[in-house]
């Protein structure tokens, strides 16, 4: 049957080399998995206060979406050896009002690209333990520590060097996702 595999880019930079990586991954993904790629440049700061009230539609938004995906991709840089705060803020989103959290039970997988030599393992580190606090079952392998450089995404698609790797990455993420379907 068909899925909806929710992407969610840990970027808002117009040129995102992690957008350009995620638009090129989802090419892999077989024809019965629907990317969907959620949007979180619209979204307010997170504040508590919040919680009691009806959501402003782009956190309505954002919860709707996650809670109609059967799992989720996210495509993260690192900063400062840590996830970006437009990304944290996504998750809190859509993690409350408490015990109405969108992400639990949701089958996830992480991945990123940085310029710097770990590509994102710190930040993938991070979010792994958010994630797992989150109740989403986290696929394990293989991992995906990618450096931006010439010739890793070749006119939309993941350069030859790393494309067997992706694709690898892709198969296992969409397993994952049909194996925690109820
Ligand atoms: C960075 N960058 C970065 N790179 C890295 O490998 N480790 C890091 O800790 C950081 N820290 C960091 C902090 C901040 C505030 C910025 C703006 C950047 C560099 C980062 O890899 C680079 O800017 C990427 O291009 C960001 O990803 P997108 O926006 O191209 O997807």
């Amino acid at each position: 049957s068909q899925l909806n595999l929710a992407v969610v880019v840990g970027s808002l930079r117009k040129e995102s080399f992690n957008r350009q990586f995620a638009e090129a991954l989802v090419k892999l993904l077989p024809a019965d998995v629907k990317p969907h790629f959620i949007r979180i440049d619209d979204l307010p700061l997170y504040n508590q206060d919040s919680d009691g009230a009806p959501p402003v539609p782009a956190v309505k938004r954002l919860r709707d979406e996650v809670a109609a995906a059967h799992g989720v991709l996210f495509v993260t840089p690192e900063y400062n050896r840590s996830i970006p705060g437009v990304l944290k803020n996504a998750i809190d989103q859509a993690s409350r009002p408490w015990g109405q959290s969108k992400w639990a039970g949701k089958p996830a997988a992480v991945c990123g690209m940085s310029v710097g030599a770990i590509g994102t393992s710190m930040a993938q580190a991070h979010l792994r333990n958010v994630l797992a606090y989150l109740d989403m079952p986290l696929l394990g392998q293989p991992e995906m520590y990618f450096q931006w450089k010439e010739g890793v995404i070749v006119n939309g698609a993941i350069g030859p060097a790393s494309h067997d790797l992706a694709q690898k990455f892709m198969t296992a993420v969409v397993a994952w996702v049909r194996r925690h379907q109820a």
